[in-house]
């Protein structure tokens, strides 16, 4: 069953119930400010950090599930009867009702009693503020006269402290209500320069600052008696809970519509001139006040709109394809590569699953997510990068994340992941393969945030590599320290007390538990490594990473091969895990996919022989699970991987993030239509028509789907923010059709199904534009390659000259007889 339907024309997806199976979100902002904002107008805002600059609050694991939001209420004077055009709160049958979440903008639209409201919510580029623009239209033969009223929920800026610290916050709010703007500036008479405001294009006949003057005594959003009176006591909030609600009194002719602008914003004043006059307490409200003059004029919102529009046009803009299959090129034009900008920006902080007080910038997660990123905006990839590289340890390992405030690791969810340096190593190797910017490895880069520490950029990326070379086991394969990629492995952690977090408890210092997981991942990054040596000159550095692969690799065949597939890991007692030796956890993906990725078992059909065990053991219609057998009870010494239930999360549950690392060992060994088979059990768009089973949102990945061995089978978790959605778009547009950026220039080189007659594609790369038409002449993966006419050897397309604009590259596929 579904809630809608995509328009790919507009780049939306239209949902037409309100009542979906679970919140269905967007994001607004995709700079500084945020906001998430659900089907029926829940969801909070920040500036930057969702912890520390929360603007509005959030109340997460309520009941009903989604509420508080951006809402507005409609009371139609004459009969005093109200609703909600979102249809969240009041919950009123809407006689109609769609919601269009696109590229960075929500518009949700709704009849009822023949009033049609349609309210379009985005931020403005370059600006700290939301814009609500409501449109209203008397669709009656008569007149109405209908109270429009606004509400959002102010959050005290920290929102852990908000949400815990009542004693102290009950007593601090403070507002300013100054020409129709209501300002929200708790602890501004103190430390803080910025407030919030929330401003209305329309004359007042009301207002509420105070959130119980509004609701009154014991009511919830769904029935505020000041809507409920058509009337607004204008409260001012001294203490408990600020809000924000505007009233206004609208008439409209019949057919006649009116719009109201509204403004919700963030803004900072120099340290030394918070106040007007300076003695007051009174805000100086001079520097914000002509940026609300501005959004309050419908031609500027208009036009801001427009350049939204635009923006987005020219990052999606950067790859389009046209391929056999709709759910492709919907996920590559639009929907994946728009979900690869959201993790980027929020790694896994900030989403209806991830509460933003928990977890900031993660050190593996925004490695990862820069490589589905990196090709929009290359610049901005490459200050993460070195905002990333920045936070590094000195003995080249890694705080597992850092706060985006104020760009510093810390050890908030755990340290020890001995993965996490080799990721910095691929994000670099992406970032110069796709802006050709060997800069970038000479930028003096300080570690652990230190002045005084700085050291090239290039040897941060050798200290990585040592740290893993410093810390190999008894069977010479690097040790696993608190966990690897998968977090909940945690082979030292031994935790026996309920409460305890996995990820912070103290760890072992094991010398013994080992992960070959984290070889080919090295193996991988080493072969970077050697690459970027070599492009340096430095032949002493490329010499010692290929030697250093080399003898990884050997370790893995003689450690880490169980015969038909890659073992996982030696536990803390020298046992294996992982292999056929095992009676749970027989075998797992990540091992497969990442060895492969790494190269091992290409040329000798082991890698065929692995992947062949992933089919027979692993693969479900609904995607491949992480591992099987499940772990049927809790294994002190494996961790929280067996404390889930099984099907779920990291006991073999689907967890997307490690199928598009099989789609790419698939297309390795040259079988296209394996590896689009496993694309499309796990494309969110293709997974539409069951909507009421997967539950999450059709228009991009979830971090879990259910696997075989769960009650649930099937239905998915953990929407937006997961690294599934950088390692898919790699999946799909580097391995499978085959684009893929290289040191030398870009490489044609598609492993796409027999059935496909070919395919085009636009790539803008280093500013050129490669128009690509590939088509199949016969079975395969065989290529030619002509460029504007004339072939060229081999896969890789020499960097054209200079002022180069278009390149028109034709392939054929499937020249083997
Ligand atoms: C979560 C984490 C990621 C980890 C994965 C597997 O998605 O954000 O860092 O690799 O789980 O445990
Ligand atoms: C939990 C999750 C895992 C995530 C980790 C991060 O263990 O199961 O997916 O990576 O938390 O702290």
């Amino acid at each position: 069953m579904k809630y809608g339907h995509f328009d790919d024309t507009a780049r939306e997806y239209v949902i037409t119930q309100p009542d979906t199976p679970l919140p269905w979100i967007n994001y607004l902002g995709c700079e500084a400010y945020f906001g998430l904002i659900s089907n029926t107008a829940g969801g909070y805002s920040f500036y930057k950090d969702a912890r520390l600059r929360r603007l509005t609050r959030y109340r997460y694991n309520n009941a009903p599930y989604d509420m508080g939001g951006r809402y507005i209420y409609l009371r139609d004077n004459a009969d005093g009867n109200f609703w909600s055009p979102s249809w969240m709160p009041v919950r009123s049958d809407l006689d109609e009702y769609t919601c269009r979440h696109g590229m960075g903008y929500t518009i949700i639209r709704s009849v009822y009693d023949q009033i049609e409201a349609e309210t379009c919510y985005f931020v403005p580029m370059e600006e700290s503020l939301e814009i609500w623009e409501l449109t209203l239209t008397n669709q009656r033969d008569t007149s109405a006269d209908i109270s429009v009223f606004s509400a959002v929920e102010f959050c005290l800026w920290d929102a852990n402290d908000d949400a815990t610290n009542f004693q102290r916050n009950f007593s601090t709010g403070q507002m300013e209500l100054v020409d129709e703007v209501i300002y929200h500036k708790t602890e501004y008479r103190e430390r803080r320069d910025h407030f919030a405001y929330f401003a209305c294009s329309e004359k007042l006949d009301g207002f509420e600052t105070q959130r119980e003057a509004f609701l009154g005594p014991y009511r919830g959003w769904d029935d505020p008696a000041a809507v409920e009176a058509g009337e607004s006591s204008n409260s001012m909030a001294h203490g408990w809970q600020p809000i924000g609600s505007h009233h206004i009194k609208v008439q409209l002719r019949p057919k006649e519509q009116k719009k109201i602008i509204f403004l919700l914003g963030y803004h900072e004043n120099p340290k030394n001139d918070k106040f007007d006059p300076a003695d007051s307490q009174t805000i100086n409200k001079k520097t914000v006040k002509p940026i609300i003059a501005k959004y309050l004029q419908p031609k500027n919102v208009k036009a801001a709109f427009a350049t939204l529009r635009d923006y987005w046009s020219g990052l999606l803009g950067k790859l389009q394809v046209v391929t056999p299959d709709e759910h492709t090129n919907r996920m590559v034009n639009i929907w994946n590569a728009y979900q690869c900008m959201i993790t980027f920006n929020m790694s896994r902080s900030a989403s209806y699953y991830e509460s933003g007080i928990g977890r900031g910038m993660g050190y593996r997660d925004s490695n990862q997510d820069l490589l589905g990123f990196v090709h929009m905006i290359p610049e901005r990839a490459r200050e993460r990068i070195l905002d990333l590289a920045a936070t590094q340890l000195k003995n080249g390992g890694a705080f597992h994340q850092y706060q985006p405030l104020t760009k510093r690791g810390n050890n908030d969810v755990g340290s020890g992941f001995n993965d996490d340096p080799a990721w910095l190593v691929l994000a670099v190797a992406a970032y110069v393969k796709e802006a050709g910017d060997w800069s970038i490895l000479d930028e003096a880069v300080q570690y652990e945030n230190e002045a005084g520490t700085e050291t090239p950029l290039y040897e941060h990326l050798q200290r990585s590599m040592q740290y893993t070379l410093d810390r190999l086991g008894p069977n010479h394969l690097p040790l696993i320290g608190r966990a690897d990629w998968n977090d909940c492995l945690n082979l030292n952690c031994f935790s026996d007390t309920p409460g305890q977090s996995f990820q912070t408890t103290t760890n072992k210092d094991g010398k013994v538990a080992e992960s070959v997981f984290i070889a080919g991942l090295f193996i991988l990054a080493a072969k970077e490594i050697v690459q970027i040596a070599g492009h340096r000159n430095d032949r002493a550095e490329a010499a010692k990473q290929q030697a250093a692969a080399q003898l990884m690799e050997a370790t893995v065949w003689k450690a880490g091969w169980d015969g038909a597939w890659f073992r996982r890991a030696f536990d803390d007692f020298g046992h294996v895990l992982g292999s056929k030796e095992n009676e749970e956890g027989k075998i797992f993906i990540e091992p497969q996919g990442m060895c492969i990725m790494a190269g091992l078992g290409v040329e000798d059909r082991r890698a065929q022989m692995a992947l062949d065990s992933v089919a027979k053991f692993l693969a479900t219609p609904h995607g491949i699970v992480l591992q099987q057998p499940a772990f049927s009870k809790y294994y002190l010494h494996l961790g929280e991987i067996s404390s889930y239930p099984p099907g779920y999360k990291e006991n073999a549950g689907v967890f997307c993030h490690t199928n598009p690392w099989i789609m790419i060992a698939e297309t390795k060994i040259g079988r296209g239509d394996q590896a689009f088979d496993y694309y499309t059990r796990i494309n969110p768009s293709k997974r539409e028509e069951i909507s009421d089973l997967h539950k999450c949102e059709p228009y991009v990945y979830a971090q879990m789907i259910a696997g075989w061995d769960a009650p649930t089978y099937g239905e998915a978790k953990n929407s937006w923010l997961s690294g599934t959605a950088a390692l898919n778009y790699v999946a799909i547009t580097q391995a499978i059709l085959g684009l893929q950026p290289t040191y030398d220039g870009l490489e044609i080189k598609p492993v796409i199904p027999e059935g496909w007659s070919g395919f085009e594609a636009v790539r803008i790369f280093r500013g050129v534009r490669y128009e690509i038409s590939v088509k199949r002449a016969g079975t395969g993966n065989q290529i030619c390659l002509e460029v504007d006419g004339k072939s060229i050897p081999g896969t890789v397309i020499p960097l054209p000259t200079k002022d180069t604009g278009t390149l028109n590259i034709k392939a054929t596929i499937g020249l083997e007889k």
